[in-house]
């Protein structure tokens, strides 16, 4: 089995190479060109000599170039995206490029292929504040940022492939995922990071909304899932814990596990616009859990303290690597 990566070098991306690699499956990982030639965390040198890993760089846009790295792929896992909302408010156009019209170009290839299967991620931004909980895949699709209107796009485009072309394709809908290598525009590292600076006040925007907090390894676990089970094209998987945690909350138990004494100071900046914000997202996995046999570990209270403990131990190890850059663009 070979696959090909692509978002490969960023935060669930490098966990799940490295998961495949140990389960000594071959991987094409897809590094974004840039002119450093970073190749993000897996410029981790234990990985990059790696006789199961080929790293190349490139734009999941590029028709030929995809085409051709995957020709001898089973599958290919779409984890390439812009990802922060906020920068999708500054940059909407961006983020259909890459979420919309780069998932289009590898469906493309897929379908000319006919014979390798394409592994979509989504987000649980797509269905918006909760109308229900918990959330199924038949929650309703709510677009309250050009991020989360650019995943719906990609996913429907998706639907549409599988429906009208018969193109074998899996959609993984990630709910917020957390663990170490999550870049600080994401709430859990930017509360561990200021607490880490001792900022004697933590910077926060909204603290009342809720979020059902997978962590990492989890979420990889469910793309092994996916690779091992061929009955499911055309099927969505929400992938979430089936518990939420008010901002508030997860703030409050890091401060804890932390002996931080908590001081908060609200910032405008840092909220999103009143209709953009996502009040709940709360899962419900029983899908995922019974067809596509996943196991998530680190569920409830006790497993989500255990994931953050985890995180925690990981930025304290790794203060100089981890930006305690500041990533708000509003
Ligand atoms: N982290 C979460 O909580 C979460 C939750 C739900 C869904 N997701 C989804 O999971 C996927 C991975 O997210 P992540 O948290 O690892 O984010 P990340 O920003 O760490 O990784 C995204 C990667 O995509 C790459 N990329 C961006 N544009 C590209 C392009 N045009 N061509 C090739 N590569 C490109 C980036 O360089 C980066 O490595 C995304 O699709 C995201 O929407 C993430």
């Amino acid at each position: 089995m070979k696959i090909l990566v692509t978002g490969a070098e960023g935060f669930i991306g490098s966990h799940l190479v490295e998961r495949l690699i140990e389960k000594k499956i071959f991987v094409k990982a897809l590094i974004r060109y840039n002119f450093k030639n970073d190749w993000g965390w897996l410029d981790d040198m234990k990985l990059v000599k790696n006789k199961y890993l080929e790293i190349i760089s490139g734009d999941i846009n590029d028709y030929k170039l995809i085409e051709n790295i995957s020709k001898d792929c089973s599958h290919i896992i779409n984890l390439a995206a812009l990802i922060s909302i906020p920068y999708s408010y500054d940059a909407p156009v961006s983020n259909f490029y890459t979420n919309f019209n780069g998932v289009l170009n590898l469906l493309e290839i897929v379908k000319s292929d006919r014979k390798k299967v394409l592994i979509h991620t989504s987000t649980s931004e797509v269905f918006g504040s909760a109308v229900y909980t918990p959330m199924d895949e038949k929650h309703p699709l709510q677009a309250q940022s050009p991020y989360a209107a650019s995943k719906i796009a990609a996913d429907q485009a998706c639907m549409s492939y599988f429906h009208s072309y018969n193109v074998p394709i899996i959609i993984l809908r990630p709910f917020n995922t957390y663990g170490p290598r999550q870049s600080n525009r994401a709430v859990i590292p930017t509360i561990i990071n200021q607490i880490l600076n001792k900022n004697k006040q933590l910077k926060i925007g909204s603290v009342f909304p809720t979020r059902d907090f997978t962590f990492v390894e989890d979420t990889v676990e469910a793309f092994i899932c996916a690779l091992n089970n061929k009955n499911i094209y055309g099927e969505q998987f929400n992938l979430g814990i089936s518990k939420d945690f008010s901002i508030l909350e997860t703030i409050k138990l890091i401060s804890k596990l932390m002996n931080y004494e908590l001081k908060l100071r609200p910032e405008k900046i840092r909220k999103r616009p009143l209709k953009s914000e996502v009040n709940k997202l709360l899962s419900n996995n029983k899908k995922a859990l019974k067809i596509l046999k996943w196991k998530p570990k680190f569920t409830g209270s006790k497993g989500f303290q255990r994931g953050l403990i985890k995180t925690i131990k990981w930025f304290e190890e790794n203060k100089n690597i981890n930006n305690s850059k500041e990533i708000y663009t509003k």
